[in-house]
């Protein structure tokens, strides 16, 4: 070694025995060499991280040598990072383990500020810790609505939407999957530590979830919250009718609220003019006790027109949630083909009485042979479908319909709080109905438990058994059929607890499906 380097080495351990002292004194940051772990922090957020920090003057070492004092760590306990030292110079280091706000803030600062015990990685006493045991397969959980960490759950699902609307898929999912494991959890979160060996919570979420229970809010989230695209996204998006690319579109277009919207002359296709109509009821969370009146529309109609059809309330309702976006029904007949043509008499019943103000049918389109399998992932929209915009009257004209008045009434009801919705409204200022997002779905009984399974939700849990089926059974379940790829041929199942066997599951209720 050159004299230089001898000097620079002595200089370097004098001043590793100067900063292990409780002060810096007059240390400056030359001194410090920096190497920042990548282990949980993620490879994009070390890369970042170390740049900002070269940038501040900081020593920051790419890979790991004995020159390095002070290894930088987020999120990680002291074990770990003396087993990852081990396993890189085999202890011959005395490299002092520091927690990322040690950095964050020497880097405000501008130099190596003073090391508290706050800044000094955490050695975990198992025993102490109040350690949570999730499965990493939401369908290997029960989840209830019985949710005991509501600010993380949602601070992650807003970033899970942000995701979802900027056509970041994976984000977005990753970003669930996280607020799936919390909803899980028996009790609050108090600090991260208690997430060791949690699955599904990557570096990004687990971020999030340390920001909130440090500072009482993440920044990120505030920022998404408060960005104008976020915003813009969310208005556009909850039109009925408008999808995250033609939100997308259209503020490109410089269209940000529904009335640059009106505006600005785009075309509405049928669809998105109901939704843009009926925008403010339609954004009113839809009650259980609505539900069950349009239940009782819905059934009506079905028995009508084809005496011994049955229907089901699915989706979020069916899954002991209080207030919904939608009602869910699924339609069906004991007797298998007889349910066909069934949906587009059910849709003239409703309309006849008034009750649609909106209404778009989509034919049945699966055919086993041809979709089973091999088209797993078009599974969704196969069922003859019906999405609609519902009329309901308010509860005290419900009240009477259904317990004395004849459709008829219904009818004239309908039809008279139009009239007076298109004039002048009433001088009591109150509407007699209001719109709600209403989805029919008919199945042939062949079909049925697969699809009150798969129409049940929530949406986590079914992608979870579908993830489970496809990973761990070597089968594909759509809201049609099982396949097995092995045995090379459909399960046939008459009710959901058949299907939970055939996937080797335990039976998840719908109340503990709230993934
Ligand atoms: P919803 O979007 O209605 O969700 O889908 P939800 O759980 O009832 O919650 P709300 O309405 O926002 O309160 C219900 C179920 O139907 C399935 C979804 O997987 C979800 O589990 N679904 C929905 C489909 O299978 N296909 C679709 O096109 C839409
Ligand atoms: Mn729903």
């Amino acid at each position: 070694k050159s004299s230089m380097q001898k000097l620079n080495v002595a200089y370097n351990d004098g001043m590793r025995l100067l900063l292990k002292m409780p002060r810096w004194s007059s240390a400056s940051q030359m001194f410090v060499v920096l190497f920042l772990l990548e282990r949980k922090m993620g490879a994009s957020r070390r890369a970042f991280l170390s740049q900002l920090g070269r940038k501040k003057g900081f020593q920051v070492e790419e890979v790991f040598s004995e020159r390095v004092t002070h290894v930088i760590c987020e999120n990680n306990c002291s074990d770990e990072v003396r087993t990852w030292l081990h396993s890189q110079v085999g202890g011959r280091t005395s490299a002092q383990p520091l927690d990322i706000s040690w950095f964050t803030e020497s880097m405000r600062a501008g130099r190596p500020v003073e090391i508290l015990d706050r800044h000094k990685v955490q050695q975990i006493d198992e025993a102490e810790v109040v350690a949570f045991s999730v499965p990493s397969y939401a369908c290997l959980r029960r989840t209830t609505l019985d949710n005991h960490n509501p600010v993380l759950t949602d601070a992650l699902s807003l970033l899970a939407e942000n995701a979802e609307l900027s056509d970041e898929d994976g984000r977005g999912v990753a970003f669930r999957r996280a607020a799936a494991v919390l909803k899980a959890l028996p009790e609050p979160v108090t600090g991260v530590t208690q997430l060791r060996g949690l699955p599904c919570l990557g570096g990004h979420s687990l971020r999030v979830i340390r920001d909130i229970l440090e500072n009482g809010a993440s920044s990120e989230v505030e920022f998404t919250k408060q960005s104008e695209r976020f915003k813009a996204l969310k208005v556009l998006t909850d039109i009925f009718g408008v999808g995250a690319k033609t939100a997308e579109r259209w503020i490109r277009d410089g269209i940000h609220s529904l009335h640059q919207l009106q505006e600005s002359g785009q075309t509405l296709n049928r669809a998105q003019q109901a939704g843009l109509e009926h925008y403010d009821d339609l954004k009113q969370p839809v009650t259980k006790a609505e539900a069950d009146a349009i239940g009782e529309i819905v059934e009506e109609a079905v028995v009508s027109v084809l005496p011994g059809a049955q229907i089901t309330l699915i989706g979020g309702f069916r899954r002991g949630k209080l207030t919904g976006h939608d009602v869910d029904f699924l339609i069906t007949h004991p007797e298998e083909g007889r349910e066909v043509g069934l949906m587009p008499k059910v849709v003239s019943w409703l309309e006849s009485q008034g009750f649609l103000l909106y209404q778009k049918t989509t034919r049945n389109s699966y055919l086993e042979a041809k979709d089973g399998p091999a088209r797993p992932a078009s599974n969704m929209d196969r069922f003859e479908r019906c999405f609609s915009i519902f009329k309901l009257a308010d509860a005290e004209k419900r009240g009477t319909k259904q317990t004395e008045n004849t459709p008829e009434d219904t009818c004239r009801l309908a039809a008279h709080s139009q009239v007076t919705d298109e004039g002048p409204k009433p001088a009591s200022g109150h509407r007699r109905w209001r719109a709600v997002r209403v989805d029919l779905v008919v199945s042939p009984i062949s079909q049925f438990a697969f699809a009150l399974l798969g129409w049940t939700g929530s949406k986590l849990f079914e992608r979870e058994l579908r993830r489970w089926a496809g990973h761990e059974k070597a089968m594909s379940l759509s809201s049609h059929a099982l396949y097995d790829n092995k045995q090379g041929r459909y399960l046939k199942a008459t009710s959901e607890e058949e299907i939970f066997t055939y996937l080797g599951l335990e039976y998840i209720p719908p109340s503990e499906r709230n993934a």
